[in-house]
């Protein structure tokens, strides 16, 4: 009968497979091939045979094995890596390796800023020196906030002004005609005095044309203290209109009609043309309205305000000499580059 295998057996073998791994040669593709055969081959791979072997092993020397064999897989293993890697490097000629120091083949181009949100930067900068906060409200709003509170009565022609897009056939959820129903919104979550503005994207269900589209932004703002009066108004508009146009700028008062103010009046700035020029409506504003006032719980007889909301792609069209607003909304390169 064959002498039993003995764990004797198995590391003299395994040490001896070891110093074959050390010394083998793996200078070409074809010599790692055969190296990893040699030792590691599913059928008769000399490591993968002493593995097979460990269950004719008593019990308590099987682990041991294991552990001499795993450790003799790894570096045959390791070998195998490395020999590989180097061959790579080999293959790939300098010329054909990446070169880090190369500058690209492509200029980046350089983005800006878009001219709607640079003129939208400089009026809330303005403000923000006058002493305003700058407040956001959802597009999403429900009829209360966008009309009601703001003394917009049910079936009042007033709402046809702002032709609406609505979300749900309820009529009680829409997209914000204006930045006005940020007013409400922020009168409920604190207290007077407040002095904010709210800029945003607002939406009208417009025919699209050189000058109106379908989303458009305004800058809302609102103050409200005590004692505050028409003076204010027009000292804070005055400022704004002066830092944003130029002290030389010329200005006009015109007196409206919002449902939310009153007394109410449009800001119109000269624009000069060759051969003339014209006035131009760039803001609506006026005293807050007593209902408004009620509307959030704030009594009309110990507060006042003023608010104004401001077209900015009107200021924009001003400011650059635009002609038709919908360039500002068709991401055309050859516009926006200019800026
Ligand atoms: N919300 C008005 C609109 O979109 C603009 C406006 C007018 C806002 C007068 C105001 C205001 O705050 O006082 O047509």
């Amino acid at each position: 009968m064959e002498d039993p295998y003995t764990a004797q057996h198995l590391l003299v073998e395994a040490e001896a497979l070891r110093r074959d791994v050390e010394d083998a040669k793996l200078g070409s593709e074809a010599a790692a091939e055969a190296f990893r055969i040699r030792f590691l081959g599913q059928r008769s791979g000399s490591v993968t045979t002493l593995f097979k072997r460990i269950p004719e092993l008593p019990p308590s020397a099987r682990r041991q094995a294991g552990i001499t064999l795993n450790s003799l897989r790894k570096r045959v293993q390791e070998r195998l890596l490395a020999a590989r890697s180097s061959l790579e490097a080999r293959r790939t000629s300098p010329e054909q390796r990446i070169d880090l120091t190369l500058p690209g083949r492509r200029q980046r181009e350089a983005g800006s800023v878009h001219p709607l949100t640079h003129v939208l930067r400089s009026i809330t900068g303005i403000f923000e020196r006058l002493g305003f906060s700058i407040e956001d409200g959802p597009e999403i709003e429900d009829d209360w906030h966008n009309f009601t509170a703001l003394n917009f009565p049910p079936d009042h022609p007033a709402r046809d002004m702002q032709d609406t897009l609505f979300l749900e056939a309820s009529g009680d959820v829409m997209l914000r005609t204006h930045t006005s129903p940020v007013q409400i919104r922020s009168m409920l979550t604190g207290k007077p005095p407040f002095r904010i503005i709210a800029p945003g994207r607002v939406y009208r269900n417009e025919t699209i044309t050189y000058k109106s589209y379908c989303l458009f932004h305004q800058v809302e703002g609102l103050v409200v203290d005590e004692d505050i009066t028409m003076a204010d108004l027009k000292h804070a508009l005055y400022m704004f209109a002066g830092a944003f146009f130029g002290s030389d700028v010329r200005l006009r008062f015109r007196p409206s009609y919002f449902p939310f103010t009153e007394p109410s009046a449009e800001l119109d700035v000269w624009w000069d043309l060759s051969g003339g020029g014209r006035w131009m409506e760039i803001l609506g504003s006026g005293m807050v309205h007593p209902n408004v006032l009620e509307s959030v719980g704030i009594d009309p007889e110990r507060y006042s305000g003023y608010a104004f909301g401001m077209g900015v792609e009107r200021l924009a069209m001003l400011q650059y000499g635009i002609e038709d607003i919908r360039i500002l909304y068709e991401n055309d390169i050859r516009f926006l580059s200019q800026f």
